[in-house]
């Protein structure tokens, strides 16, 4: 099939990229020229694990092309997805103008029939508005051409977007048209078996995509909060994990605990909810709740830093530190750092007069963007504990998990891991020479 992808970000670069690896032909636009450029010479932006090579190879033999010619890009394709940023506005809505601006195009330049599938994340309701521009664009043209709206919101993650999108737990389909409906059950019935393929209206696609993303959110924020309780109570919140998961109802994926969550998408969904139920006089009491429990969490962290190195002591604060700290990225496998609580720690820390030496595997040159020289980076996660005064594991990346404990005892300074992200289990840490500060968990005091 030929298909249009406008926005090269996550989720429109996985998209194109998967589409075009079976034997679609797929043009990727985007109005960010020196994107598109470095596209164009093989290079991604963003780092997405396996993306890269299918991207090449696809190039290569011709299925996938980049540009910023959209005119060319409308023309050209029957189905034409749309996958650019939805942010929060300033009144905490959600700004739907890189959409509009898109869709206003579509209705510019299309001459016949088309397909146009939404999968950036939006408010029920925005199916019409889209609709309404594209036919508005058609009138003023003076000609009639026929065309359908189709909701296919995306439910990949970043780190295993490729493995998420040709291995989905299901495909939402919402649209109104028969004959799109089955058009796009059949470009996605060469990805995944069509019992995984749900179809509904526009309007509860729309929705599906809001209430997915809320309730990991309100998953993550119950877990959270349960921890911090576990934590006051003197319980070991993995064991209450492991019980509570083994209940098939609950189940064991999505209850880590730690400094919360952060990313592209939670942070602005649930923002976003939120002003929906204003807008519509109904409050959403749960997710101010979910909102408020994961802000929480990164002062909560924080305190226990400061509870630490007051103990004993008349200090107050913790200007004159020493921080070695490990993770920057939102989550592991990924470069995003978009309202990371990795970042909004080190920002918190830096005001106490703390100085900070990072390392994370993939977001070195992200965190350089925001801080500049306020902190200090390393490439290498072992050489940055040498003066240290704590070392801080803020992303749960899988080389931090197997850090090698020896060369972390020859160079850390002073003996102490606080771990926002619970990497190690309390029996390793048990005996080892440091102190282990972690989430919902008794302190271990090996050295005091
Ligand atoms: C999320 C949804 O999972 C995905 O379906 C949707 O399409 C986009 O939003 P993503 O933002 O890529 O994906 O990351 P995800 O893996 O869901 O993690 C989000 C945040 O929650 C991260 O900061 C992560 O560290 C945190 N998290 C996740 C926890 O704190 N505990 C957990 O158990 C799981």
């Amino acid at each position: 099939m030929k298909i249009s992808v406008i926005g090269t970000g996550y989720v429109g670069l996985v998209t194109g990229a998967c589409f075009s690896s079976k034997s679609n032909s797929v043009i990727c636009v985007d109005i960010d020229k020196e994107k598109i450029q470095v596209l164009k010479e093989g290079n991604i932006s963003i780092y997405e694990p396996g993306l890269n090579k299918i991207i090449l190879d696809n190039m290569h033999n011709d299925n996938l092309k980049f540009t910023t010619d959209i005119k060319f890009a409308v023309k050209n394709s029957d189905i034409i997805f749309i996958a650019v940023g939805t942010p929060s506005a300033n009144d905490n809505s959600t700004d739907l103008s890189s959409i509009f601006s898109a869709v206003k195009d579509i209705g510019k330049y299309m001459e016949d029939y088309k397909i146009i599938v939404n999968k950036s994340t939006v408010p029920v309701g925005t199916f019409s508005k889209i609709k309404k521009i594209i036919k508005d664009e058609i009138t003023l043209r003076n000609i009639k051409l026929d065309f359908d709206v189709v909701s296919n919101p995306e439910f990949l993650r970043e780190g295993s977007g490729i493995n998420d999108f040709i291995n989905p737990d299901r495909v939402i389909i919402g649209s109104s048209s028969d004959k799109a409906k089955c058009v796009i059950k059949d470009l996605y019935s060469n990805i995944v078996s069509r019992n995984r393929i749900i179809c509904m209206s526009n309007a509860a696609a729309e929705m599906t995509k809001y209430a997915s993303n809320a309730m990991l959110a309100a998953r993550i924020s119950f877990v959270n909060d349960i921890s911090n309780l576990c934590d006051i109570l003197g319980v070991n919140i993995e064991d209450v994990k492991l019980g509570m998961g083994r209940d098939k109802r609950i189940g064991p994926l999505f209850l880590n605990c730690g400094i919360g969550y952060g990313g592209s998408c939670f942070p602005k969904d649930i923002k976003s909810l939120i002003e929906i139920g204003n807008k519509n006089n109904y409050q959403m009491i749960l997710l101010k709740a979910v909102e408020e429990i994961n802000k929480n969490q990164t002062n909560i962290f924080i305190k226990k830093i400061l509870k630490y190195f007051n103990f004993g002591t008349f200090s107050k604060n913790l200007a004159g530190k020493t921080f070695a700290v490990w993770g920057a990225a939102f989550k592991n496998d990924t470069d995003d750092i978009r309202e990371s609580p990795a970042i909004i720690i080190i920002k918190e820390l830096l005001k106490s007069g703390v100085k900070i030496f990072c390392y994370d595997p993939k977001a070195m040159k992200k965190a350089y963007n925001v801080f500049g020289n306020k902190i200090c980076y390393s490439k290498d996660k072992y050489s940055i504990l040498k003066n240290a005064d704590a070392l801080l594991i803020l992303t749960e990346w899988d080389e931090f998990k197997e850090a090698d404990f020896n060369i972390i005892n020859s160079n850390l300074k002073d003996k102490v891991i606080f771990d926002g992200r619970n990497m190690y289990s309390l029996k390793y840490m048990l005996g080892k020479p440091f102190d282990y500060i972690s989430m919902g968990r008794q302190p271990i005091y090996n050295c005091r």
